[in-house]
């Protein structure tokens, strides 16, 4: 049985506007699990941001129960709800929300400040992290000396450096062209399935939603239809499959940079017997 990491039962959200009230979100209910990879799909103004802010602690609902973990999280004070987001859930921002002043490393170890990670750990794991989405050659650019395909890359080693259960993105591609569109949907996916992550995607796009274990279709507040597309048990077997060919393909490097390490030692042992055999000819 997949255990539901995020459940939601009659959640509302109503915003006040003078005498109007708007019902952005109007008592919605359903459960994600584990490890799915789910969209919310909807056109603009149908409430996915809201749903997706709600869900991530960043809004407060007006009615209902928001359980994460199995944690209410609308009964928790403020502090260990900024603790309890701290550890287990992480954001991708279709704006990239990258500090300007920092560069790539800098803005991906962020996350690991606020966990206390001392200083030399964080920058290994940072440029690790950098590696993985592509960016070895960019780590010390700042967001304004980048392409946004590259920024958000930046954005999203920033969301999985510090391995949330839970990575929230709303429209992470808004802003991106098709080609880069699709790695950076790859690239979420296969960070998510490599370590057991659950992601919550909002797109308007049904292309994008594809991508999506599970699509919640969202209208004028109100969820229309949720497809499952794929059973816990496929979800469990791809995630372990894709975390065993991360692991055989970390050893493959790590194998091919030895036999270049012991290469260029036997190379220099012949240059120098070379050298020592042509003093002795002259
Ligand atoms: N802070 C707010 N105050 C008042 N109304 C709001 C607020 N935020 C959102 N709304 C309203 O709630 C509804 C849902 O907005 P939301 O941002 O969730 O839509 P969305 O589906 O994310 O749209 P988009 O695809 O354009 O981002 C809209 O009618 C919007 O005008
Ligand atoms: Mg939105």
């Amino acid at each position: 049985m997949a255990e539901n990491i995020i459940e939601l039962k009659h959640v509302k959200k109503t915003y006040h506007m003078g005498t109007e009230k708007i019902r952005a979100v109007n008592d919605v209910s359903f459960t994600i699990e584990k490890g799915e990879f789910c969209c919310l799909l909807g056109t603009s103004g149908s409430g996915k941001s809201t749903l997706l802010n709600l869900m991530a602690g960043i809004e407060k609902a007006s009615g209902g129960e928001i359980k994460i973990k199995g944690y209410d999280i609308r009964k928790m004070s403020e502090k260990s709800l900024a603790d309890f987001r701290q550890r287990y859930l992480g954001f991708v921002f279709q704006s990239y929300n990258l500090i300007g002043s920092m560069n790539a490393i800098e803005n991906v170890e962020l996350p690991l400040v606020f966990k206390r990670v001392p200083a030399a750990k964080r920058r290994k794991l940072a440029i690790k992290m950098l590696k993985q989405v592509g960016l070895g050659s960019r780590m010390e650019h700042k967001p304004n000396e980048m392409s946004g395909g590259q920024q958000q890359r930046v954005g999203i080693a920033r969301a999985f450096i510090a391995k949330p259960e839970i990575v929230f993105a709303d429209e992470p591609t808004g802003n991106l062209d098709t080609k880069t569109t699709m790695e950076v949907m790859d690239l979420i996916h296969t960070m998510a399935r490599r370590n057991y992550q659950t992601i919550v995607m909002v797109t308007h796009d049904p292309r994008l939603a594809d991508y999506g274990d599970k699509i919640i279709h969202v209208l004028d507040g109100n969820i229309t239809d949720i497809e499952k597309k794929k059973s816990a048990e496929d979800i469990d077997k791809e995630c372990r499959e894709a975390a065993e060919a991360y692991k055989a393909e970390l050893a493959a490097k790590k194998k091919a940079k030895a036999e270049r390490i012991a290469a260029l030692k036997s190379g220099a042992v012949e240059t120098m017997t070379e050298k020592e055999n042509s003093k002795r000819e002259n």
